[in-house]
This record gives structure tokens, sequence and C-alpha cells, in this order.
């Protein structure tokens, strides 16, 4: 089988909602499951889903607002309905085509009298015009003549079943968000405008469908509205028709658009008709072509691994709106309710990497989405009572917290400076001063200005504690100096002082527009270097082991072997609560710091912080199996490090935590999957503005290549365990340290070097 294609026969789970879940496609502005159209289901559980619409189901909590479904259909067979439920499906064959990012369904039914059918469903959500949507269906008559009836249309009546963050608690229940404000109906193109509650947002669905010399009647029921086809279809004969979708949000539209927006989305789908379905695909694969041409990884001598790790990449460039700085990517993406579509740390810790290397401008997007929100990060640092911007642990439409199990939303602060070293890691990664001029400086500022207020000095021992705060493992409880935290607000709050200490000395101007905006005062400054020297870092200097916060030792041990005996969750098993006591990791959290701030740690601290906290981690967190990959890489823990790439790139495809049937797909793992090859086997990172390359490729993989920009430029690497190359494929020479050794890289003069 094609390393380009997944197939639904050979998954290991058969069940509806994982196929379901698989077999989402989207294309960054919006998704749609991989659910079976012509089977009626319950209200919320044909979902699809746009980047950036939500609703308030109770105020300050939002969902993601599951949209009308486009793609229901049903058969008519000598006029009497063919129910999905009913008959015998000889055959279903689910196709995710990968390269052009296209579903094919194909189904063999069999009716009770006997009839043989084939039908197929190809469709594609363009990447070259993301408000498109097109299906095309073939049905085909395998041994019978009689009356085809083919109906296809919209559904209206769809609802959420609102998910609780908090996993001990019971979902909310069933929410209808959307009503319908207007219906058009004109030369067989239906459009529809719905209205969510309570944000305000508009919806328009517009819609045709056309077959070859058919004319189809309307048909107009109960949120429902349809086009039905009547034909004749003799033994051995196919009919085909094509569905054209425009969908527009009145969030896509400026001002004026806004009350036209059935206009836009008919001009749109009149549009669609005069392409046609086939300059449309060409359209939308060549699209796909220039993004895979940068993003695809190949390895030469493990196809499967190539697939999966393919099908990762998928999901990353499926999930990302790229272009708008007003939408950021859910932890579930557009796949699914989970979380109510919230923005997590997944996004700058996990993700962002494999856009920052690859689509510059959708990593600034995804940063410009955090500036954007920066005043709702003022507000909440406001109502906590503490100075400067406090990132929300989830939000979505704006910068407000979303979390409501109390203990995290509150304690995870982690993320204000993930946010600030996403920033840094951007400018490292791209050379791009301007945005650190415009937007990142303030970012940093705002958030160092947090921590300093949100430490507490002890006067009799001349250092900052920080209190409450729970670490990266959820399973800590909420503790005190959690290494992790602290060391990342170090360096959030060194960043600020460096960047204001560089605009002082290169451009002035740029410090005085901030002081006047802002505020920075020379006592607040002598605070920031106060905090940096005094924070309390928590290392066993006998052991040379990094403490994870100063409860961690006091845990009660529990032997993992015992109680973990697969890779679902333990809190399925021990309750939250009991968790927290027991010295347990649920997910990389020492072990992260180090893969972040490398410079700070030496390599046997790297080595034995492994040795302690790797055999207590439970990876009760999907983005836990990658990261150990990555580190495990790093520092020469190779056997380790594959076993947990391989469960991370399968962890969807596998079902390896058994959640994704009723989760959807693990985004930050696909992007912490891209990270262990990219970062972790072929161990290429920044670090303090240098390239470094330090390999360890598994023999088995044969060569791996793949591209990334660097600093501006465009490199190919090609990289197995016996040879490093790398190629300047456009931009400026490029200085990068090579197994240590410093090395330019220009046009026509590749780096190569043979490996022992
Ligand atoms: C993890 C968090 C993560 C969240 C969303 C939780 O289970 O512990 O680190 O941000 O899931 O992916």
């Amino acid at each position: 089988m094609s390393s380009w294609e997944i197939n639904s026969k050979e998954l290991i789970d058969n069940r509806e909602e994982f196929l379901e879940s698989i077999f989402t496609i989207g294309n960054g502005y919006m998704a749609v499951r991989g659910f079976d159209s012509f089977k009626p289901k319950k209200s919320y559980e044909q979902c699809t889903y746009i980047a950036g619409l939500f609703d308030y189901y109770e105020k300050p909590y939002t969902d993601m607002v599951n949209t009308p479904n486009y793609l229901i259909s049903s058969l008519y067979i000598d006029n009497n309905l063919v129910n999905f439920d009913n008959i015998t499906i000889k055959e279903k064959t689910q196709v995710l085509q990968m390269k052009k990012v296209m579903l094919d369904n194909k189904y063999i039914l069999e009716l009770e009298n006997g009839y043989q059918l084939e039908l197929k469903e190809e469709k594609f959500l363009s990447i070259f015009d993301k408000h498109t949507v097109c299906v095309r269906y073939s049905i085909k008559s395998l041994n019978f003549s009689g009356l085809l009836g083919f109906e296809t249309g919209i559904n209206c009546n769809v609802s959420n079943k609102i998910i609780h963050d908090d996993q001990t608690k019971d979902d909310i229940g069933e929410y209808k968000f959307l009503d319908i404000d207007e219906i058009n109906r004109k030369n067989n193109c239906i459009s529809i405008k719905l209205n969510t509650r309570k944000t305000g947002y508009s919806l328009v669905e517009a819609f045709t469908c056309i077959s070859d010399g058919i004319m189809p009647t309307m048909k107009s029921c109960d949120q429902y509205e349809a086009l039905k086809f009547e034909c004749q279809l003799n033994d051995g004969e196919t009919k085909t028709f094509t569905k054209y979708i425009s969908i527009y949000t009145s969030r896509d539209v400026v001002e004026n658009e806004k009350d036209n927006l059935i206009d836009v989305s008919i001009d749109a789908l009149q549009n669609s008709i005069s392409m046609g379905y086939e300059i449309l695909l060409k359209e939308h694969i060549d699209k796909y072509n220039d993004i895979w041409n940068i993003s695809n990884i190949s390895i030469s001598g493990d196809k499967n691994t190539e697939k999966k790790l393919r099908y990762n990449i998928l999901q990353l460039i499926m999930n990302n709106a790229c272009d708008n700085s007003n939408v950021n990517i859910g932890a579930r993406g557009l796949t699914h309710g989970r979380y109510k579509g919230c923005y997590f740390w997944d996004t700058e810790i996990f993700m962002l990497p494999f856009y920052l290397y690859t689509n510059v401008e959708a990593a600034k997007n995804l940063l410009l989405y955090r500036y954007n929100t920066l005043n709702d990060a003022r507000n909440n640092a406001l109502e906590q009572n503490v100075l400067g911007a406090r990132y929300p642990w989830m939000c979505t439409i704006d910068g407000n917290e979303q979390c409501d199990t109390w203990d995290i939303g509150f304690s995870e602060i982690h993320i204000t400076a993930d946010i600030a070293y996403a920033v840094q890691h951007y400018y490292e990664a791209t050379g791009d001063l301007e945005f650190i001029e415009n937007y990142g400086l303030e970012i940093l500022i705002e958030t160092a200005r947090y921590w300093c207020s949100r430490f507490t000095y002890d006067k009799d021992n001349d250092c900052y504690n920080l209190l409450w705060v729970k670490g990266p493992n959820e399973y800590g409880g909420v503790t005190v100096n959690n290494t992790y935290t602290v060391k990342m607000a170090c360096y959030n709050i060194k960043k600020a002082i460096e960047w204001i200490d560089f605009f002082n000395k290169n451009n002035k101007k740029i410090i005085d527009q901030l002081v006047n905006k802002i505020s920075i005062t020379k006592e607040e400054l002598r605070v920031f270097n106060d905090v940096t020297k005094k924070v309390v870092i928590l290392y066993d200097n006998d052991k040379q082991l990094y403490i994870e916060d100063e409860h961690f030792m006091q845990m009660e041990p529990i032997n993992l072997k015992d109680v973990k005996v697969n890779d679902s969750a333990l809190y399925n098993k021990i309750c939250f609560d009991r968790l927290q006591r027991y010295q347990v990791v649920k997910q990389a959290d020492i072990l992260l710091l180090m893969l972040l701030l490398p410079q700070d740690f030496n390599e046997k601290q790297k080595l034995v912080a492994w040795e302690f906290y790797e055999p207590i981690t439970t990876h009760d967190s999907s983005l836990s199996f990658a990261t150990h990959a990555q580190i495990g890489a790093r520092i020469g823990k190779t056997k380790e490090a594959i076993d947990y790439f391989n469960k991370s790139i399968s962890l969807d495809y596998d079902n390896v935590m058994n959640n994704t049937h009723k989760e959807g797909i693990h985004i930050g793992a696909s992007g912490a999957s891209w990270q262990s090859i990219i970062c972790g086997f072929a161990g290429i990172y920044v670090c303090n503005g240098q390239i470094n390359v330090e390999p360890n490729i598994p023999k088995q993989w044969g060569e791996v290549n793949f591209k990334l920009y660097l600093k501006g430029s465009l490199l190919e690497f090609t990289i197995s365990s016996k040879e490093i190359n790398i190629e300047l494929i456009e931009g400026k020479c490029i200085d990068i340290n090579v197994l240590g050794n410093k090395r330019s890289l220009s046009i026509n003069d590749p780096i190569k070097i043979f490996l022992n």
C-alpha cells in the first residue's frame, strides 16, 4: 500500500467514531469528520467545524460550534428510501489520499430485494479557496435497472454535546448554538443563513448539485434543505452528481459585507460552478503539492514509519488556518469537540516548531493571535491581583480563561512563559527583528512583569518563591517552586531584559514608544534582574538531579508496572485526586525543560534526570511520548527513543491511548512527533541563535530527507546513520554547527559529512 494513503481496511480499530476521527479532512479554515453522509445520526454526531466559530453555552465558557451537515444525502431505488441501518453493506472502504487531501468513500450495497449498487463519494475541502467544498457522488447499478433517486442537502438541525474539561465531571449535555435566520432558494442554489445565539456570528452555507441532463427538484422541511434528482438507472450504468458548497461566516468578511453574507457565498458558489470540479480539484492538488514540497519527510528505509509520520504532518497542515491571526489551533484541532476546541500551550511548545521551520507566515500568525489577546491577558492578571499579562491556560475567541477546572486553570501558569519562549524561538529561527519590535517585545515585557509580581519575595532567605503552582506534570499537585515553571519564567524575564538592553543601544525609539504605552521604570528593571538572580531552583548536588518541585520527594512511591498495564490513562483507573499524592509524572516535565533550554543543563544532568523521571512517568498525556523520543534520541537512549517515537506517530492511527474515537486527533502529539524526528533524531535545534545539527538516525530508517526554513533560507537535509548532507536551496548563506564544528553553507557548496 502507498505510504501516501490511509485505507480503513488497514486500521486495527473499525468503530465508527474512530474512523470518523481518523478520516476527518480539513483545510485549516474548516474540517469535517469522516462520517457516513448517508446514515442519519444524532444531531451532535456528524460534526463539521469552522476555525474561530465559537459560542457561549454559559458565559464566559464557549464551545466550538458544530455547524450544519452539508454532506447529508440519501438514495432511493424505485421510490423506496435506501436505509443504511437496514440494508447489507457488503463493503465499505474509506481512503484518505494524503497527498491530495481527499477522502474517498466507497460502498457496495445490497438491498433486501437483492439489488446491488456501488456508491462512491469523493470529497475535498479546497485549500486553494478555503470556503469551498466539492463532493462527487457516483452511483452504479451492479445488477438491476430501476428508478434512482439521489437527494443531497444541508441539515441545520445540529447541536453540540458539551464535554467538560474536568475529566472527573459529567458531560454538560446537548446544546444548540445556531438558529436559522434566512433561507434563499434560487436556480437550484440554496443558501441558508444562521446566527450563533450569544456571540452573534452569522454563518452562511450555500450549495448546489449538478448532474448532466437531470434537473433536480427542491425539498425543504424542518431545518433541512435539499435537491432531489430522479432518473432511470440501468444495469451497469453509473450516474454522477457533483455538489458544490460555499461557506462564509461574518468573521471572514469586512464590516460592510456582513449583511450581504448570502450574496458573498452565492457569488462564490457561482464561481465554483463556472470553474467546475476538475479545475477546482487541480488547483487544490497544485497547492497541496507546494505545501508537501516543503513539509514532507521521507524515510527511505521504513515506509510504514514514513506513512504514520506523514499522517501526523497532515494533521498539522489541515488544522491550522495559517493565514489568520485571530484563530489558533485547538488541542484536538478541528477534528472533535473535546476540550471545547480550546487553545493550550500545546500550540507554542509542541506545534509551533513545525510551522516555524516550514511555514513562517503561519507561525507568525499563531503568535500574533497571542499579541491580539494581550489585553485580555492583562485583564486576567489584574483579576488575579498581579501585574503585567497572564495568558489563559485555555482560550478561544479571546484571551479569557476557559478552563473550568479551578486548580488547573489558575495554577498551571507556565503557559505565560511558554508563549514568551515561543516569541524568542520565533526570532531565533527566523531572524525577524520587526516582529520583536512591533509585537514580541511588548509580550516579553508584560509577561516578565507578570512573573515578577507572581513570585513571592522571602525576606529572611532573600529569595523569590513561586507559590501555588502546577507544572506540566498535572499529577504533581498544586505545589511550590515547580522547576519547569521557575526556569521558564526566568528565561522570560531575562529575554525581556536582554531585548530592552538591545533596543536601548540599537534603536531607542522602540523603547521610547513602549515606555509611552506601558511605562517601564528603572526600579522595575532592577526587580526584573533581582528576580532572575534569586529564584529557587531545586537541585540535588550529590545526585546531580533537578527536582520537579518542593513536594515531589515527599510523594508516596508506587510501582507503575503494577498499575499501568496499557497505554490508556491511569486516571481512568485511579482517581485524579489520589494520583496527586503518588510519586508519578503524568507527562514530561523536567525532561521537557531540558529540551527547551538545552544550554542550561549538561549531559550528565540530562542522563540523571532521564534515569530518575522516565521510569515513573505514566505518559497519560499524549504530549509525553514524543518528548521522551526527542530527548532520548539526543542523549543516546536510542532504543527507548524509537519505541516512544513509534507510539507517538501511531497514537491516533492505532488508537494507542484508546481515546481517538471519543476525543479526535491529538494535534499536539503530531507536532511533538515532528519535533522528535527533526530536533531529536536529526538533532537540528536552534540555541542562542545558533543552528545545531547533531543527528542520531536509526540505521533501519535509511535516509531521512526533509526541508526546513532557517533564518529565511530554505535548506534540504538528507541524513542517515552514515552521512549528513545539507544543501542550500534558496536564500542567503548560513552558518551551521554540525557536530560541534562551525560550517558555512552556500548555494552550490553543500555540506557533506561521513559518519564513522
Ligand atoms: C495535558 C496538557 C495539555 C492538555 C491538552 C492535558 O491532558 O496534561 O498538558 O495541554 O491535555 O492537550
